[in-house]
């Protein structure tokens, strides 16, 4: 139903008062808890009110009206957000919003929820609310991800300046098309493994900053305590109810397939195959990402690399796996 317009905010008022969403975020039948307001001649016209439910009809209507931005008061921001997570699931399996809407609202949730559980609520607590929020993210997303048009347009939103969250959310990202290659992987499955690539690094959160943002060589001492973080990690994710598979991520994602890894210096097959996926898939993010002490390289230099340099590191049957979907998806 179309409201009456409201008063347009004066320019007087503290800016921005309202944010722009694509109408394609205005899902079918699901009800709204946020006010959502089309521009009309420079006003902010109301559309919808929070107990609306916001159906096909007005996204078509608004469609055919050529309107391509709607807007929701920033007052209201948090209840927006929390309505998309919350809708998540349902959001990136419908066919009918396109790849790269569902790409982009993925992107920019997941990176908002992993920040926040990386960088505020750890390394203190690991559980509660936060955590629910990650797991839920997983769940919601892996169906989605295993589709090679998703990763070509997530991989496109995906930025190349090493963060810790950053780098575990696109591990995860890479990880689940790899995942989703592979015969017997069923859906939990799929959240078993994705959740131990989103996590793998969690134990860097009790690693200094400084140490792991330093330009130069580490010392010895340095690089002691730098090959402590998979230890660090299974410790801090100790209370959460993780399947074994999630936690032999964390732990063993820096083994060798040639057993010149750590910690426990596992070799070929022992270390278990989603380990060797999120392997691949961490060195990979690495070298692609501007790192203290190395700039990134391109996807082709960083497969080279890989290849020609490491091939010891690796189950190469499981890079083969990366070098195909990222050509799937068009990354090279
Ligand atoms: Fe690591």
């Amino acid at each position: 139903m179309l409201y009456a317009p409201n008063r347009a905010p004066s320019a007087k008022e503290p800016k921005p008062l309202f944010f722009p969403v694509s109408p394609f975020l205005l899902f079918s039948g699901i009800q709204a808890t946020f006010r959502v307001y089309l521009r009309q001649n420079g006003k902010y016209v109301l559309y919808t009110r929070e107990e609306d439910r916001l159906q096909d009809t007005h996204r078509q209507k608004l469609f055919d009206m050529g309107v391509r931005s709607v807007y929701v008061l920033s007052e209201q921001k948090e209840a927006y957000e929390s309505y998309l997570e919350e809708h998540l699931d349902a959001f990136l399996d419908n066919e009918t919003i396109p790849s790269e809407q569902r790409a982009e609202t993925f992107h920019s949730l997941s990176s908002g929820i992993v920040e926040e559980f990386f960088e505020h609520r750890l390394p203190t607590n690991a559980g509660g609310p936060i955590y629910d929020r990650v797991q839920k993210l997983v769940r919601s997303s892996v169906r989605f991800l295993s589709k090679s048009d998703s990763l070509r347009d997530v991989s496109r939103l995906i930025t190349h300046t090493y963060k810790t969250y950053a780098h575990c959310l696109h591990v995860f990202i890479y990880a689940t098309a790899i995942y989703s290659t592979m015969s017997g992987m069923d859906e939990e499955a799929l959240v078993r493994n994705g959740l131990g690539a989103l996590l793998h690094d969690i134990g860097k959160t009790r690693i200094d900053k400084a140490v792991l943002d330093k330009p130069g060589k580490l010392t010895d001492a340095e690089w002691a305590g730098m090959r402590q973080h998979p230890m660090h990690g299974a410790a801090i994710c100790s209370n959460l109810p993780l399947a074994g598979d999630t936690i032999n991520c964390i732990l063993f994602h820096h083994e060798r397939f040639d057993g010149g890894g750590y910690p426990a210096g596992l070799v070929g097959e022992a270390i278990p195959l989603a380990v060797r996926v999120v392997t691949v898939c961490d060195v990979y993010d690495a070298l692609t990402s501007d790192r203290a002490y190395a700039p990134a390289v391109t996807p082709f230099e960083a497969l080279s690399i890989m290849r020609d340099q490491m091939a010891d590191h690796f189950d190469m049957e499981i890079y083969r796996r990366l070098v195909l979907v990222l050509s799937g998806a068009k990354v090279v």
